[in-house]
């Protein structure tokens, strides 16, 4: 339905006067949130400083996307391959990651937002595990937008965990599509992204929601995580909306 233009709020302002469809927003919005590390070196900056800086790109994003009406947000915030960084940057983004979660968890509950948790998360230090844990449990009733922290997170582990929970299970082979696979991902109760938005320039999918992102609409942006803003989010929803998409048939 067409929102009356007096009950929209700024962002949907700003959306409505660059041609954005409002009722044709992206339902679930992933991001590959890259280019902390060189954004701090052109700086002359430590990477962690950078890193900084994309947490607080995040805290915008998450309530430019919830503002707009965007329902589901997922960020990937660490994967299973960035353990291969030096000890220092890995420390730093755990410490990072879990303060965050614990400084931000009052005004998301406040803000309606429902907190989820991708990844290994049994492997993460104790502490961050239980800042996440606590922000899902706090906010698991909450209606507004689904904002999804993907941590320890890669696509070929995650359906490696579906595969096993299904054999542990002992499904019979031939029980097996792909429905059943779908149901073992680690929130089988989120939409498919429609749209995955990487920053920073790089054109690849770095094993992130490889089942999920099957038919998502990529749009890659030159601007770096710490860069990225308000501007830029409804770049990539105007970039969206100009798409057809096909799923395999004729449009
Ligand atoms: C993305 O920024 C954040 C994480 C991977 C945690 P990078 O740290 O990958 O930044 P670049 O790619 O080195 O610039
Ligand atoms: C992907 O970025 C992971 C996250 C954003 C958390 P990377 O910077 O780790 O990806 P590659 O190494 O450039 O592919
Ligand atoms: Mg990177």
């Amino acid at each position: 339905m067409p929102h009356p233009p007096s009950t929209l709020n700024a962002i949907q302002q700003a959306a409505l006067s660059r041609g954005i469809e409002l009722d044709r927003l992206p339902v679930h919005l992933a991001t590959i949130m890259d280019g902390n590390g060189r954004w701090a070196t052109r700086r002359g900056l430590d990477r962690l400083l950078g890193h900084q800086e994309g947490y607080r790109t995040l805290r915008g994003v998450l309530l430019d996307a919830s503002e707009l009406g965007i329902r589901y947000l997922t960020v990937y915030a660490f994967s299973v391959e960035n353990w291969r960084r030096p000890e220092h940057e890995v420390r730093g983004l755990m410490k990072l990651i879990e303060t965050a979660a614990r400084n931000e968890l009052r005004l998301m509950h406040q803000n309606n937002v429902r907190v989820r948790v991708a990844g290994r998360i049994d492997e993460v230090p104790a502490g961050l595990r239980q800042a996440l844990d606590h922000g899902v449990q706090t906010t698991a009733a909450n209606t507004g937008i689904t904002f999804t922290l993907a941590v320890n997170y890669g696509g070929r582990a995650e359906i490696v965990d579906a595969v096993r929970a299904i054999v542990r299970e002992g499904t019979p082979a031939e029980a097996i599509d792909e429905e059943t696979i779908h149901a073992h991902l680690y929130n089988p109760d989120i939409p498919d992204p429609d749209l995955l938005v990487r920053t920073a320039g790089e054109m690849r999918w770095s094993n992130f929601l490889l089942w999920q992102g099957a038919y998502s609409e990529l749009v890659v942006t030159e601007a770096t995580w710490p860069e990225f803003g308000t501007e830029h989010l409804l770049d990539a929803v105007a970039e969206f909306q100009r798409r057809t998409r096909k799923f395999g048939g004729l449009s």
